[in-house]
């Protein structure tokens, strides 16, 4: 298939090319769009044909359910069985922006958008361009516009890499302003509970609801046929080819590890200023203690180390809270789990 390519500087003057994108995801095709948080693979999330080509697009598995994007919040209740008021007060505080929560699924979700569950993830994000698309078409189901398996996509470079002639269009926006999916908190259990870490921190979500408990994939490793509470969260994510080990020291203790490594085509991934001190070559990924900064360049980063033919790769360890519990929490998933303490 042609993939069409529109790129968007302006939402007025481009008003033509959101609208073509529009009638496209109206008529049940696919769009990669932007997002503040990364690029999405967009289709119509009411109509079962057209997110079946998502799944087919991205090589996902059929059980890991699609979020739902909405323009305003009013829209969650056509979607949404029941709306607790813990949803009321995160969207308050948090909507638009990089916030998915789950709650109780609709009738009019179908099983294939949900991959069978009885929830619904929902989010509206803040991105002018994505918002703009949503208004001109539908709640659009959107994952990350990654093949399944790859790191998540933040320009639109890297969606045509990976979907170029597999999709009907991509929009350019630009680069995504913070660089990791959006966070995920159930509301649909007894507690909140998050399940996917993002720019909308812990700390910050604690400070809205009280409690709110962080289920156990976040930072460990789930047994294969283990039941998980987000699907997403059981598969091998974000993976470069190289192989990635975490190594969790500061600054000067991991650069001495990385300087005393043999073998051929090692790198470290590693803060900005330290590849000078390092004997190996280096893809820098944010700023020591800047975990934003971080999460902006964590999957470009990744990419590149598989465009310049890493075989092993020894990376910084984030902090493990904050924005950097995200970073934290997909580095661990390219590592496969596999960290070392200095
Ligand atoms: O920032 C984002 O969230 C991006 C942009 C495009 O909005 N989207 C995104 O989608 O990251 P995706 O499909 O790559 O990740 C969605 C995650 C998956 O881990 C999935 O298992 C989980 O959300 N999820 C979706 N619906 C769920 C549900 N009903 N219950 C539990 N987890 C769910
Ligand atoms: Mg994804």
């Amino acid at each position: 298939m042609d993939t069409k390519l529109f790129v968007v500087q302006d939402i007025e003057k481009d008003a033509p090319l959101l609208q073509e994108a529009a009638d496209i995801l109206k008529r049940g095709g696919l769009v990669a769009i932007p997002t503040e948080t990364v690029y999405g693979l967009a289709a119509d999330a009411l109509n079962p044909e057209a997110v079946k080509k998502i799944f087919a697009a991205k090589g996902r598995p059929a059980d890991n359910p699609l979020i739902v994007h909405i323009a305003e919040f009013e829209e969650i209740y056509g979607l949404a069985s029941q709306v607790p008021e813990s949803a009321k007060i995160l969207a308050e505080r948090f909507w638009p922006g990089p916030l998915t929560m789950i709650v109780p699924k609709g009738e009019s979700i179908p099983d294939i958008t949900s991959a069978g569950l009885p929830t619904v993830a929902i989010r509206m994000p803040s991105h002018p361009i994505a918002r703009e698309i949503i208004r001109r078409s539908c709640p659009l189901a959107a994952p990350s516009a990654n093949l399944s398996g790859s790191p998540s996509t933040t320009t639109a470079q890297h969606c045509i890499h990976d979907l170029g002639g597999r999709v009907d269009a991509i929009v350019d926006g630009g680069e995504c302003r913070f660089g990791v999916e959006s966070t995920v908190i159930t509301l649909a259990g007894e507690k909140p509970r998050l399940l996917r870490p993002g720019a909308i921190t812990l700390e910050e979500l604690r400070d809205a609801l009280g409690e709110v408990e962080m289920d156990k994939a976040v930072l460990s490793q789930i047994d294969p046929g283990e039941r998980v509470s987000s699907p997403g969260m059981k598969y091998k994510h974000y993976a470069p080819k190289a192989k990635v080990v975490i190594v969790d020291g500061d600054s000067e203790s991991f650069l001495r590890f990385l300087n005393e490594q043999t073998g051929e085509g090692i790198f470290g991934l590693v803060f900005s200023g330290e590849e000078e001190r390092a004997n190996k070559p280096c893809v820098v990924y944010g700023e020591n203690d800047e975990d934003v900064t971080q999460a902006h360049r964590l999957f470009a980063a990744l990419r590149e180390l598989d465009e310049r033919g890493a075989k092993l790769v020894y990376a910084r360890c984030p902090r493990k809270e904050g924005v950097g519990l995200a970073v934290y929490n997909r580095l661990l998933r390219a590592a496969a789990f596999e960290e070392i303490t200095l």
